[in-house]
């Protein structure tokens, strides 16, 4: 188990606030790769609409007022979900990942949720390493979507 003096100095975790953080959020997301991608739901109203429910589930990386991390997550009373764990590449391998996910995965357990999901593209080799070696286990399910407007497709 990796000990918390690798994480960078004057990191802090804290909830995501809007609109201060958006700007510098969707710059983290945009420049975090390929295992981030950005669709209509990383738009201005549907953050707004997202954070009507569970906001404290929004989570950021910060030092020295730069944010350098974020996982979004959900709980809809019976599964957590979490969407775009991202890292700045710079920050990277400290531990900074690990300690979104526990803070996160602590919150979710506080509400209540006994399981959560997440999704992770197959050529996404990095996450895919970084979950399994923190405990999440491939389910052998295939996933489903359905745009229910009918507007655009969505993870
Ligand atoms: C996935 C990601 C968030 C990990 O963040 P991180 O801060 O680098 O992760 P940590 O430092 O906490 O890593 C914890 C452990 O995960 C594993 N791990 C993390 N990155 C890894 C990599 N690139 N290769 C292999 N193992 C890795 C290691 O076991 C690591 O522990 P160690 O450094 O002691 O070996 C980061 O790589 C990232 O932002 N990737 C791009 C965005 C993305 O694809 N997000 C996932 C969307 S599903």
């Amino acid at each position: 188990m990796r000990s918390d003096s690798s994480l960078p100095d004057h990191l802090i975790l804290r909830e995501f606030q809007f609109p201060s953080d958006f700007t510098q959020v969707i710059n983290l997301w945009k420049n975090a790769g390929p295992g981030i991608q950005l669709r209509r739901s990383d738009e201005k109203d549907e953050i707004i609409k997202k954070l009507q429910r569970d906001p404290d589930l929004f989570l950021v990386a910060e030092i020295d007022q730069v944010i350098i991390g974020s996982v979004l997550g959900g709980f809809d009373g019976r599964r957590g979900m979490v969407y775009h764990l991202a890292v700045d590449d710079f920050y990277r391998k400290r531990g900074v990942g690990s300690a979104l996910m526990n803070e996160l995965e602590n919150r979710l357990k506080q509400k209540g949720c006994i399981r959560s999901y997440l999704l992770v593209t197959r050529e996404n080799i990095n996450a895919i390493r970084f979950y399994e070696t923190s405990g999440w286990e491939l389910m052998d399910l295939l996933i489903y979507g359905k745009d229910l407007d009918q507007l655009s497709s969505e993870y």
